[in-house]
């Protein structure tokens, strides 16, 4: 029996993980703060714990870990995927939206990492997944409060590699592409290689199952945006106003 903890399942990518990885020999713990999505998921999945909490939060997160632990067992599996999208505009920097997004996509999955590394270490053996994204390989418009957590979540993911990769751990960063799902709602920009939760979900899943640090999907859009990263800035930045209208 494998049991999946999941950050952010109330809700696109972390929902559809959840419907596809339930199964009878696959328990999933789920963290969100919306509890009626919660129920609504355990009503359809027996094999799904809610667990209502603010990623935000570290005793809460800690709590939600006991509590995953106590109902299904030691975390096999932690897939941190719990994020927070405002698009800003730069020219007004409001500082408290720039620290929740900082409290939320970076801090929540280092409260997660703390309460749930010292188990698996003394287990050696468990399988970090930390959800990023493209949005952290380059700056990009509308991304300033964004953008820079999800670089912090991918050198965070690198440095950790260093240290859990001895202990039999293994570590992986996901970098999605645009993914349909309520952040992405509040876009006005078109979304090259826009994909459904499902199929960015069937994608994880896949590169989960794969030996490679760095899981991105789709592969259009991340193999042109990797290559983007690599331009001097006159051009990037050229390229990237007459791509986006910024
Ligand atoms: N959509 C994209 O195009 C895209 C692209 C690249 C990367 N990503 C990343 O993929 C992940 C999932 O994104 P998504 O598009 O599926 O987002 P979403 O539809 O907005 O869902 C966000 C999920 O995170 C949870 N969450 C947000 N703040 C939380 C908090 N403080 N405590 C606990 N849970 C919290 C939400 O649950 P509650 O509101 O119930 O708490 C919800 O389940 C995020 O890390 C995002 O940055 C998304």
């Amino acid at each position: 029996m494998t049991h999946t903890f999941i950050t952010g399942v109330t809700a696109g990518l972390g929902a559809a993980l959840t419907r596809q990885l339930c199964a009878p020999s696959h328990q999933v713990s789920g963290v969100g703060r919306r509890a009626d999505r919660l129920q609504a998921l355990a009503a359809t999945h027996p094999e799904f714990l809610g667990l209502t909490a603010d990623v935000a939060d570290s005793a809460a997160m800690g709590d939600a870990v006991t509590r995953a632990e106590a109902a299904h067992g030691p975390i096999d599996v932690a897939i941190l995927n719990a994020g927070l999208y405002q698009p800003v505009d730069g020219k007004r920097v409001d500082s408290d939206v720039f620290r929740r997004h900082m409290e939320v996509n970076y801090m929540g999955v280092v409260h997660a990492l703390d309460a749930i590394i010292p188990a698996m270490v003394a287990r050696r053996h468990g399988h970090i997944v930390i959800v990023a994204s493209v949005a952290g390989w380059s700056g990009l418009p509308k991304s300033a409060a964004y953008g820079p957590t999800k670089a912090a979540l991918i050198s965070l993911a690198e440095s950790l590699w260093f240290d859990l990769t001895p202990t039999g751990i293994k570590i992986q960063v996901v970098c999605p592409g645009f993914i349909e799902t309520e952040a992405t709602a509040q876009n006005d920009f078109d979304m090259p290689g826009l994909m459904t939760a499902d199929d960015a979900a069937s994608a994880m899943i896949a590169g989960m199952a794969s030996s490679a640090f760095e899981v991105a999907f789709p592969k259009s859009f991340t193999r042109t945006m990797r290559l983007l990263k690599f331009l001097p800035y006159s051009l990037y930045f050229a390229l990237m106003r007459r791509r986006t209208g910024f």
